[in-house]
């Protein structure tokens, strides 16, 4: 284990509490550093007020809490203004607003192709078969390598064959955890005149982020798969075209002025952050950040160990399958399935040895019928908290899943 993080547990509250736990459901979501928990605490007994309403005191102390962190999150994934960051629920809600405020601008009727791949999670496919419905285009699926690696030349023939207007890709696969080539696909994409949007829910927290360099036009993330709480997530997007895009809520703080008839929008980010926000989770989020910036450098180097640790180990489990490309290519997450026994009771007896690990289908149904050809699998995915002593327990609780299903 790296020394930076020999201790790193003490940082959880979770692991006091169930000291026995093995917890290797990163991907579904993160455990929650101190920092983050107290941060709660903190924004609901110190300045708990509704933000950019009242003029009184309290609500000035609250609105510049949840400004302060916008600002915060913002150098976290070096975006240029803070007015790129729009406080979303989640990586979902963040998607479906590009698929419902930006699409309708750039795809008209029977018009224009929507590309995707083949290791997409739900999130990232169901909005735009939403607005295929609506607006008749053409959605086209990237195809995979034998080695689970996004196809590169697929990608190549595809945008020659169609007028696509908009890729929408995954950062990282939160099924194989594929890294993609985003900064290629980008360029790639400049080339063809479309857009790209990246579901980074995966990767921010994993690798470093810079969103002025990746070339992309949209990306979308959710705080608590990166430590932060639940209930709060990320959109950013270029100013130009915020600008340019329809709000996706309609009510309170969107607006300027409102007559009966008729709204004139608030300027970004507020354009698209209708009601009352989470304030104590984009507060508490900032912290997340804060948190991750002093670990992020040293994370990789700590996931690569246990990756390894995992591959060299995992296959003293007999008739096991690992699905995903090459551990230099991948970060910490392993969905993998063992013949004959089913994901369902292999996860039940590893709970039962206090190992949260996940079995099913990831949101990711049509990867799993059409390329891993199963209706399921199990998986484990580390982070900074785990340690090789978890793999040896994972280890352990597989082979006793074995001998009692078998
Ligand atoms: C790659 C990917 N995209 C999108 C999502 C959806 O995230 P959320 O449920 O936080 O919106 C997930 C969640 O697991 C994910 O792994």
């Amino acid at each position: 284990m790296t020394d930076k993080f020999k201790n790193i547990k003490k940082d959880f509250p979770i692991f006091a509490r169930y000291p026995k736990l093995v917890y290797l459901d990163t991907t579904a979501t993160a455990q929650k550093p101190k920092c983050v928990i107290d941060a709660l605490d903190e924004f609901y007994t110190t300045c708990n007020a509704n933000v950019h309403r009242g003029i009184y005191k309290l609500s000035e102390i609250a609105t510049e809490a949840y400004e302060k962190s916008r600002k915060v999150v913002a150098g976290f994934i070096g975006a240029k203004s803070k007015k790129e960051i729009i406080f979303t629920r989640n990586t979902t809600e963040s998607i479906n607003i590009v698929a419902r405020s930006f699409l309708p601008k750039i795809i008209r009727s029977n018009q224009g192709t929507v590309l995707i791949s083949s290791m997409e999670h739900h999130s990232n496919i169901i909005p735009w078969q939403i607005m295929k419905k609506q607006l008749n285009f053409n959605l086209q699926v990237i195809k995979l390598t034998p080695e689970y690696e996004l196809d590169m030349d697929d990608l190549e023939a595809k945008l020659k064959k169609y007028n696509v207007k908009l890729i929408a890709i995954t950062h990282i696969s939160n099924v194989l955890g594929t890294i993609n080539p985003v900064e290629k696909i980008a360029s790639l994409a400049k080339k063809h005149n479309c857009y790209v949007l990246v579901d980074g829910a995966q990767a921010v927290g994993h690798i470093k982020i810079d969103v002025s360099k990746l070339g992309v036009d949209f990306y979308t993330f959710s705080g608590h798969k990166m430590m932060g709480p639940l209930g709060i997530g990320v959109l950013w997007a270029k100013e130009k075209l915020l600008e340019k895009m329809d709000p996706f809520l309609g009510g309170g703080e969107m607006i300027n002025t409102v007559s009966w008839q008729s709204f004139t929008p608030a300027d970004i980010p507020y354009k698209f952050e209708a009601g009352t926000p989470n304030a104590a989770g984009a507060y508490a989020l900032g912290k997340a950040c804060q948190y991750l910036e002093k670990i992020l450098p040293y994370i990789k180097e700590h996931e690569e160990n246990i990756m390894k640790y995992f591959i060299e180990n995992i296959f003293k489990i007999k008739d096991l399958t690992v699905y995903g490309p090459p551990l230099n290519k991948k970060i910490g997450i392993f969905s993998f399935s063992i013949d004959n026994l089913h994901a369902h009771d292999i996860s039940y007896i590893l709970d039962e040895q206090n190992i949260a690990v996940r079995a099913g289908h990831h949101c990711a149904m049509p990867l799993h019928k059409k390329i891993i050809k199963k209706p399921s699998t199990v998986r484990a995915s580390f982070y900074i908290y785990n340690t090789l002593e978890d793999i040896d327990k994972l280890i352990k609780g597989l082979q006793k899943a074995v001998k009692i299903l078998k």
